[in-house]
């Protein structure tokens, strides 16, 4: 069967925006769940896309969201927070979102994880993220819903948090001081990951399964921070910290107001590297290099999404 009407949750954060794009695309109706409007803006140019403002932790609202929707993709993801935040949004809501599913005869959930999600993790993210993919796991069973989880390493392309946060940073200081510089990444383009998604919607060979995605190469941190001077082309000094001095740098990071660079518990899931020796699965086709795109990192525009959805509208 052929799910037209899907419903995002975080739908408005950098994978929602690129999923919904791909989903229209496919000449689907989405419906964009967010806590305010405003961060939606740039989605509403899409045809077939309708934002709705409401709160997604209340079970009676959820359930409200997903009446008539015959697909559920769950997005809704934090980096920092405290143990409150991290489980109530990476375990309590899947958690909701698996009864509401249930009570809207919704039969389909897609959920995003993380690589590196382990209950045995030092970090709550990834700790927490553990506990959705059990909820959700469990909900084939219990709930009788078809699912589907998503693990990818770090996801790169035009919008990411990411890359242009360290073209922000190369931008504004010769030499850069890198916490957990060792640590190995295997970075997953954005393209890819929507196309597991969209691929998945309608696939019943992917029903119950758990897919993590990688890209094609393994890169430390500090190496991808250097790719993305030479990018810029900026001639920066990367140095990758050692274990005392990186925790201590994220102990300060974690004092700054506002927008955090890096936290503790990132430091935390940084002890481990993020890689996935079995690649990307070739159910879903080939991974994208990231040197094939990383061009996107010279129009640091946050406005290039939305110039896209523009053209997609015939605006
Ligand atoms: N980006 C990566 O490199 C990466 C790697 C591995 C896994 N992931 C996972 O992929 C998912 C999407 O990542 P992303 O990079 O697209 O994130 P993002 O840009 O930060 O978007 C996150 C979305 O979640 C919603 N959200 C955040 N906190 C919320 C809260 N407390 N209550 C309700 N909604 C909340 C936001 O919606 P509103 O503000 O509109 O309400 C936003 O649309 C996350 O689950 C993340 O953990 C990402």
């Amino acid at each position: 069967m052929t799910a037209q009407k899907i419903c995002i949750l975080g739908g408005s954060g950098f994978v929602g925006s690129h999923l919904a794009a791909r989903l229209v695309e496919q000449g689907r109706q989405v419906t964009i769940a967010t806590r305010r409007r405003e961060q939606a803006k740039h989605l509403l140019p899409l045809p077939s896309v309708e934002v709705v403002e409401t709160n997604i932790h209340d079970p009676q609202a959820l359930k409200t969201l997903f009446a008539g929707h015959d697909a559920v993709i769950n997005l809704v993801g934090i980096l920092h927070g405290n143990r409150k935040t991290f489980e109530q949004v990476h375990a309590e809501l899947p958690r909701k979102v698996v009864s509401a599913c249930h009570a809207a005869g919704v039969t389909r959930l897609l959920h995003m994880s993380a690589l590196g999600a382990d209950v045995n993790s030092p970090s709550l993210y990834q700790r927490t993220k553990a506990d959705g993919e059990a909820v959700v796991r469990a909900a084939e069973k219990t709930h009788q819903l078809h699912t589907t989880i998503f693990r990818p390493s770090v996801i790169f392309g035009p919008g990411d948090s990411f890359l242009n946060l360290f073209a922000q940073l190369l931008r504004l200081a010769p030499v850069v001081p890198l916490a957990s510089g060792n640590t190995r990444f295997q970075p997953v383009y954005v393209g890819d990951v929507v196309r597991a998604f969209a691929q998945s919607v309608d696939d019943p060979a992917t029903y119950g399964q758990t897919y993590s995605l990688c890209g094609p190469q393994v890169y430390s941190l500090a190496d991808l921070v250097r790719l993305t001077a030479q990018t810029l082309g900026l001639k920066r000094a990367v140095i990758p910290l050692g274990q005392p001095a990186s925790y201590l740098f994220a102990a300060l990071m974690e004092l700054k107001p506002g927008r955090k660079l890096m936290t503790r518990d990132n430091y935390y899931a940084a002890l481990k590297d993020n890689v996935c020796p079995e690649g990307f699965p070739a159910l879903f086709g080939n991974p994208t290099p990231l040197e094939a795109v990383i061009g996107y990192l010279k129009d640091a525009n946050p406005r290039c999404n939305y110039r896209r959805f523009r053209q997609l509208a015939r605006r």
